[in-house]
């Protein structure tokens, strides 16, 4: 199967086998899972590359990555036969118990990716999975109860994480269920007068700390990435690191949507140098296995005490030998396609592109780094008539931001060129000609 093809559509999108498991959907699954309506979703069949198939036959061009997952494309050959490889040898292993070869070169693997002393790795399954592991790590460490995150910062919808989170939405139905102890901090836009923002921001954040004395973490994502792709002011992020160091907090870097190359760097803070304490990572290290992990300098993670033969924080899943093996192979392929620099050149190709964009009316703002994008639009009914167009049309993507109201542009990092623009051109055509309907 080719994996560089445009969008091949046969009649009707959404088609009629897609309508056919909707409603089969509709009576097996919990409905706060999937959102079905008439013209949305489609049912996915097959992925390759930058391509989707769905059952009724159509190709698309998916600019999604699925969530920024399939890095190093849908179906990676090489990772697909290290799973397969893998799960013919040893397909499950025991958690906290009896380890094995492969969790161990992974995790050196990270030790030897990860900034600055980073070295020592607690392996989880999901995003939330690691956040939890990060904040439990910082309480050990510190002693104190609290984090501070930012606003439109998202790290997950498990309980623990939901304290975290920085979608209303998302906690107020369990709003009495969830501990208040998060400070909620504002997070910085980039500035019109380089350096104010960055200054202004500091100060306040500085004035919300000192007024607690239960704080003992920052948590934040280098880039927002759900919360609507929000690059912060330069300078942000390593000003935050100071100011950590000033209050002997620490810094928790959730790199779970940008690292792994997403950004045009292996991991985004990276850019500006930043070295935090813990680091998050999941989606894109396995390329669609699900394995995450939260990565210390060593004094912070030897807060958790040496194991004696009852681990405090573990799942059965922890460090399955799929999951370390596909994250083996899919960080391989990163490095070996050089998908980093890739991600690095076409997000400066795309900026010109990105900036036409922005001329289209119903466009806000476009913003982004490497493959990394966001389109901001005036409001979420628009930017959910666009995703439903463009998927009409061929194209796959999916809506982001605290209101809804940005598409978010994060295709796999092998994605050929002219799939790519073509994909962007339909999303163009689209806002151009049916505003978004
Ligand atoms: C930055 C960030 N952190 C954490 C998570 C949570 O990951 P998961 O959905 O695997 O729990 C996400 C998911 O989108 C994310 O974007």
């Amino acid at each position: 199967m080719n994996d560089d093809r445009l969008e091949e559509l046969h009649g009707e999108v959404p088609g009629a086998r897609t309508h056919e498991l909707g409603v089969r959907l509709r009576a097996c699954e919990s409905r706060g899972v999937t959102y079905l309506s008439d013209d949305f979703p489609v049912f996915w069949e097959s992925a390759s590359g930058a391509n989707v198939f769905d059952v009724d036959g159509n190709a698309f061009i998916d600019l999604s990555g699925a969530f920024g997952v399939a890095s190093t494309g849908h179906a990676n050959p090489y990772v697909a036969s290290a799973i397969a490889d893998q799960a013919l040898r040893l397909m499950h292993a025991m958690g906290d118990v009896h380890p094995t070869e492969v969790r161990v070169q992974l995790m050196e693997k990270l030790a030897q990716l990860a900034p600055g002393d980073l070295s020592k790795s607690y392996l989880a399954v999901t995003g939330s999975d690691a956040i939890e592991t990060a904040l439990k790590t910082a309480i050990l460490a510190t002693g104190k109860p609290a984090v501070a995150a930012f606003k439109g910062g998202y790290h997950g919808l498990s309980l623990g994480a939901l304290e975290v989170c920085g979608f209303e939405q998302f906690r107020e139905p369990f709003a009495d269920a969830l501990r208040s102890r998060t400070l909620f901090l504002d997070f910085p836009r980039p500035e019109p007068v380089a350096g104010e923002g960055t200054a202004a921001a500091v100060a306040t954040i500085r004035d919300a700390i000192a007024a607690r004395n239960d704080v003992g973490a920052i948590l934040i994502e280098p880039i927002q990435a759900r919360g609507g792709c929000v690059v912060p002011p330069k300078g942000f992020l390593s000003a935050l690191r100071a100011l950590c160091d000033e209050f002997g907090l620490l810094l928790i870097l959730d790199e779970i949507y940008t690292g792994f190359g997403r950004t045009g760097a292996m991991f985004a803070a990276v850019d500006e140098g930043v070295v935090p304490d813990i680091l998050c990572v999941g989606k894109a290290m396995a390329g669609g296995f699900p394995i995450s992990a939260a990565i210390a300098k060593p004094a912070v993670m030897d807060a958790w005490e040496a194991s004696r033969g009852e681990s405090l924080h573990t799942s059965t899943y922890l460090g399955n030998p799929m999951g370390c093996a596909a994250a083996l192979a899919n960080i391989g392929e990163i490095e070996r396609l050089e998908l980093v620099n890739r991600a690095r050149h076409l997000g400066h190709a795309l900026g010109a592109r990105f900036d036409s964009l922005a001329r289209v009316p119903p466009v806000v703002e476009c913003r982004g780094r490497g493959l990394m994008w966001g389109i901001e639009l005036r409001d979420a009914v628009l930017a959910d008539a666009t995703v439903k167009a463009a998927l009409r049309h061929g194209v796959i993507l999916i809506p982001c931001g605290t209101q809804g109201n940005v598409l978010s542009i994060t295709p796999p990092l092998t994605i050929a060129e002219r799939q790519l623009y073509r994909a962007l051109d339909i999303v163009e055509d689209v806002l151009c000609k049916h505003g978004g309907t």
